[in-house]
């Protein structure tokens, strides 16, 4: 049997597809988004770093004291040795933050979805997810394990959700999945009319707060919070990295359902726990962001400011609502090509978004700014989307 042979002939079908990924290794630097690769200087838009909090100087003395004092890992499983006191408080931190009775952690925001969603449906008899069309491959994949019944929905399409939930006995458990900032279209939610129909049709509502964390709500909750509905969605989910600049995963919840993935969810149970130093310096993230409101700010106005000049611009953009600025390509060869020639040409660094991430057809480039961009880049990013768009 020729292994080899099998693996050659994947990869010369993504190859054909022009699906191929080239991952740039940057050498960054404190001066983040301004980074190196291979030898040339080049300026990042497609970080997901939102706050820039990855370099802040006082995080970063936080995390090197968190590592002296608690060492580099936990040494074990939640269950077998590796609970740790900032384990214990982080999670109490993030259960307030969103309002809710308890946390849990996990190793990263992909583990905390697949596990939850898994976990669910073997704990609620006869489940039906409904799921929007546009959600991320660790929901996709958590419902999918929980061999629960699946319905997706027209993208925050309200008129199809309440079809969809209406057909259903109105005993069948049902939970409602959605994003509430969508990572490839920026698109936001109709989170309190979800939370309207889940009520009217007896359903359960499932949250991912990802590309929210951070950048929304007066203490960094996400979008949630900054509609004044924190505590209104049964499940809330979210990561430590992007927005709060770390590493790792969680859910929110009531302390029956928090309960019930702690002691079932494979994905939980059977992994090392997080470093003790990431809790501790995620606490004082936490901390930070309930009184630096400056790098909110700055995105928020970067953003608006981006928006502006890249409709003046005429470039391609999609209608975002949020700091993700998706830019319309729809073919897999020119997005490649765009993103080569802006690296090569402007020394700017946008990673190609392909199947699967998107749809085949639906091939973009995902600008997303941070607050550690200056106007200046934003002037002269969008003058070098101009040119190579313009070719
Ligand atoms: C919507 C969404 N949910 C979950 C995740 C996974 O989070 P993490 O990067 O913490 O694993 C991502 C990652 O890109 C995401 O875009």
């Amino acid at each position: 049997m020729d292994y080899t042979a099998y693996f050659k002939q994947a990869l010369d079908q993504i190859k054909s597809e022009n699906r191929y990924r080239v991952f740039r290794a940057l050498e960054r630097n404190a001066c983040f988004p301004e980074s190196r690769c291979a030898d040339q200087e080049i300026i990042s838009w497609c970080g997901v770093d939102y706050l820039g909090l990855t370099q802040n100087t006082y995080l970063k003395q936080a995390f090197c004291e968190n590592v002296q004092r608690y060492g580099i890992g936990s040494g074990g499983t939640r269950n077998i040795g590796g609970t740790h006191l900032k384990h214990v408080e982080l999670e109490a931190r993030l259960a307030a933050l969103h309002a809710q009775e308890a946390a849990l952690l996990f190793t990263s925001g992909y583990v905390a979805n697949q596990t939850t969603l898994a976990t669910l449906g073997k704990v609620l008899p006869n489940l039906v997810y409904l799921s929007d069309a546009e959600n991320h491959m660790s929901i996709i994949e958590g419902i999918r394990e929980s061999q629960a019944q699946k319905i997706i929905f027209a993208h925050n399409d309200l008129a199809d959700l309440e079809k969809k939930l209406a057909s259903l006995p109105a005993e069948q458990p049902k939970i409602i999945v959605f994003e509430t900032v969508y990572s490839m279209s920026g698109h936001f939610a109709p989170v309190s009319k979800i939370i309207d129909l889940a009520k009217q049709y007896s359903a359960l509502t499932y949250a991912d707060e990802v590309h929210a964390l951070g950048v929304y709500g007066p203490q960094g909750g996400g979008r949630i919070e900054e509609l004044g509905l924190a505590g209104a969605v049964d499940i809330v989910q979210g990561t430590l990295g992007k927005g709060f600049g770390l590493l790792g995963g969680y859910i929110s919840a009531a302390q029956s359902i928090i309960e019930a993935i702690r002691l079932m969810g494979h994905g939980f149970i059977f992994t090392v726990s997080l470093p003790p130093a990431i809790c501790a310096t995620a606490v004082q993230v936490l901390d930070y962001l309930r009184t630096e409101r400056q790098e909110q700010r700055h995105l928020a106005q970067l953003v608006t400011y981006l928006k502006m000049k890249m409709q003046e611009m005429g470039l391609p953009l999609l209608d975002s609502d949020s700091q993700i600025l998706p830019i319309w390509v729809g073919e897999a060869t020119r997005c490649q090509t765009i993103t080569e020639r802006l690296f090569v040409e402007e020394g700017i660094y946008v990673q190609a978004v392909n199947y699967p991430t998107v749809r085949k057809g639906q091939e973009r480039l995902r600008i997303s700014p941070t607050a550690a961009h200056t106007f200046a880049q934003a002037d002269q990013l969008v003058q070098a989307l101009k040119k190579i768009f313009a070719i």
